[in-house]
């Protein structure tokens, strides 16, 4: 009997965390779309804060990526380990100076947004985004 409590817990734990996973999925986003921005000035302006805003899209795709794991849902992981790869590479290369590089790097990860976002975003009736 105790056994079974403690099953149930650990099941009940669980599926709070991916709960809590859920509710943090459109942080991360806006994080990614807010830093998308500031990175693509930055490029353009050749300025090394792209490696900062860059490094913050890496870090928010590791958790998607992370989520999608957990979920195991392959394509999105896929898609998510992609783009996190991409932003390193513009951190990596705005940092370096290397901007021309950098902002291949940057068309990469732009191209990973929308085959994902077709796949497994779903737009609300109130114009605002879920999971799907
Ligand atoms: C691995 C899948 C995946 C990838 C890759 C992805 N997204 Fe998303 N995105 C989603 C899902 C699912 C939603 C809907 C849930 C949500 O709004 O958080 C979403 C929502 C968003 C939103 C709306 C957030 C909100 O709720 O207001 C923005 C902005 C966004 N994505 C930007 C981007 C940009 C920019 C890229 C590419 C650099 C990108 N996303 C790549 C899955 C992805």
């Amino acid at each position: 009997m105790k056994l079974k409590v403690g099953l149930l817990l650990a099941v009940l734990s669980v599926g709070g965390l991916l709960g809590q996973d859920e509710a943090q999925f459109p942080g991360w986003m806006k994080t990614i779309g807010g830093n998308m921005g500031a990175t693509k000035k930055a490029i353009e302006a050749k300025s090394v804060d792209a490696a900062t805003s860059a490094a913050k899209v890496a870090d928010a795709f590791d958790k998607v990526h992370g989520f999608y794991k957990t979920k195991a849902v392959s394509d999105a992981e896929q898609a998510a380990a992609t783009a996190k790869g991409a932003a390193a590479d513009v951190a990596r290369f705005a940092q370096a100076g290397e901007f021309d590089k950098a902002s291949t790097a940057f068309a990469a990860l732009g191209g990973t947004c929308k085959g994902c976002h077709e796949a497994h975003r779903e737009k609300a009736a109130d114009g605002s985004y879920k999971l799907k």
